[in-house]
C-alpha cells in the first residue's frame, strides 16, 4: 500500500525537517515491469525491466520532484507557484498547488501540448497561459516573473525538484536490490537525467549498492542540442513533452553522462513512434511518445552493436524510465492506428470482423 509518498518514504535524504507541511499525493513507488517481450526481440542477454512513472498521480515523473517543491514553497511561506511546461510539470504543478492551499500560474507554448495535459491544468483551477513561443521562451519569462515577484519557480532549476526525483533511483535500487548495469532515460529540459544520477550516486554513497549505472539519454533528433552541442532555436518533434532546444540542465546532463561513462544520442520520430507501439502492442504498456524515447534509445544502441562486447555470462540488468502516461496524449494513439469500423447492428457482422 502506498499511503506515504516519496518524502515519508525517503526523508533521510531529502532537504525535509519536522516544520516543513508535507503535500502529497502518494506519489512515487511506481511498478518496474519486466518486459520479456522487448528482450526477445533484442536478442539480448540482459534483463529489460521498465520504470512506468506514468502511474504517479498526474500520470508522470513530475510529481516526485513536485511534492517536494510544492512543499518547500509552503513552508518558505510562498502563497503561488509558476512553471513553463511542455504539459506534465504544469499538471503536476496545479494539482500540488490545490493541496497546498496555492494558487498556480503555467506557461506553455501555443499548439504543443497534449490535450490530456491541457485539461489537467485547467481542471485543478491553474491559471493558464499559452503563448506563441516554445518552451524555451516561456521558462525564460518564468524566471524573470518568478525573480521579481512573490511566486515559487517550480520547474526543474528548482532544486527541490531535483531531490524529489532522485528518490526514482532510490525504488529502483530497492526493487532490484542492486543498480543497474545500464539507465535509459529520455532528456528534454535535462532535470530528470540530473535527478537520477544524483539519487544514484547518494545511494553509493550510503552503502545501498555497489555499482553504478551508465547514464543513457536521448533526445528527439529535431531537438537535441546536447547531441549536437548547440541550442536549438526551432526545436521540432512528435514528442511535444521533450521539444525543447536550450535545457536548464544542459550541464548537469552531460557531468553524469560523463561521469558515469554512458552517453547522449538522439532518436528520431519514427524510431519514438515505432517504440511506442512496440511498448502498446507488444508489452501492454501505453506510456506517451516522449517516454518511449529511452526504449527507442535502448534498440538504437542495440542494433549499432554497442552491447556486442559487453555481455558477459551474467545478464546485463537495464532500466528504461516511461516518464508519462500514455493516455495524457490520446490523439497521438488515434493517429497511430486504423479506426474501428462501424457495421449495422447485428451478431453477423460482428463475428465476421471478429474473424470466427
Ligand atoms: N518525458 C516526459 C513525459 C516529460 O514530460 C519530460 C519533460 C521529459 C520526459 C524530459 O524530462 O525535462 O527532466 O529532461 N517535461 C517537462 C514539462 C519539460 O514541462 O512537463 P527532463
Amino acid at each position: 500500500m502506498n499511503i506515504k509518498g516519496v518524502i515519508e518514504r525517503y526523508k533521510e535524504y531529502l532537504p525535509v525537517t519536522e516544520k516543513t507541511p508535507i503535500i502529497t499525493l502518494c506519489e512515487g513507488n511506481t511498478p518496474l515491469v519486466r518486459a520479456v517481450e522487448l528482450e526477445k526481440m533484442l536478442n539480448l542477454n540482459a534483463e529489460v525491466y521498465l520504470k512506468f512513472e506514468g502511474q504517479n498521480p498526474t500520470g508522470s515523473f513530475k510529481d516526485r520532484g513536485m511534492t517536494l517543491a510544492v512543499s518547500k514553497a509552503k513552508e518558505e511561506g510562498m502563497q503561488a507557484v509558476m512553471c513553463a511546461s511542455t504539459g506534465n510539470t504544469s499538471a503536476s504543478a496545479s494539482a500540488y498547488a490545490v493541496r497546498a492551499g496555492m494558487k498556480s500560474f503555467v506557461v506553455i507554448p501555443e499548439g504543443n501540448i497534449a490535450l490530456g495535459k491541457l485539461a489537467q491544468a485547467l481542471i485543478h483551477g491553474a491559471t493558464v497561459i499559452a503563448i506563441n513561443g516554445n518552451f524555451d521562451v516561456a521558462l525564460k519569462l518564468v524566471r524573470e516573473i518568478t525573480d521579481e515577484y512573490p511566486v515559487a519557480l517550480v520547474n526543474s532549476i528548482n532544486p527541490y525538484r531535483i531531490e524529489g526525483q532522485k528518490t526514482g533511483s532510490f525504488e529502483i535500487c530497492d526493487d532490484l536490490g542492486f543498480a543497474p548495469d545500464y539507465h535509459f532515460i529520455p532528456v528534454g529540459n535535462a532535470g530528470n537525467i540530473t535527478a537520477y544520477w544524483k539519487g544514484y550516486k547518494e545511494y553509493k554513497e550510503a552503502g545501498k549498492i555497489n555499482n553504478l549505472p551508465k547514464m543513457m539519454g536521448f533526445q528527439a533528433a529535431g531537438a537535441c542540442p546536447i547531441v549536437e552541442g548547440r541550442v536549438f532555436e526551432h526545436p521540432e518533434t512528435i514528442a511535444t513533452a521533450i521539444r525543447i532546444g536550450n535545457p536548464a540542465s544542459w550541464k548537469m546532463a552531460e557531468a553524469a553522462r560523463d561521469e558515469s561513462g554512458g552517453l547522449i544520442d538522439k532518436v528520431t520520430d519514427d524510431e519514438i513512434i515505432e517504440s511506442y507501439k512496440i511498448l502498446a502492442k507488444n508489452v501492454g504498456v501505453f506510456c506517451e511518445p516522449a517516454s518511449a524515447a529511452s526504449v527507442a534509445g535502448l534498440i538504437k544502441t542495440v542494433k549499432s552493436g554497442y552491447f556486442n562486447d559487453k555481455q558477459a555470462d551474467i545478464k546485463l540488468k537495464i532500466v528504461c524510465i516511461l516518464t508519462g502516461h500514455g493516455l495524457k496524449d490520446p490523439d497521438r494513439a488515434i493517429k497511430c492506428v486504423s479506426s474501428p469500423e462501424t457495421v449495422e447492428a447485428n451478431k453477423e457482422n460482428i463475428l465476421k470482423l471478429m474473424g470466427y
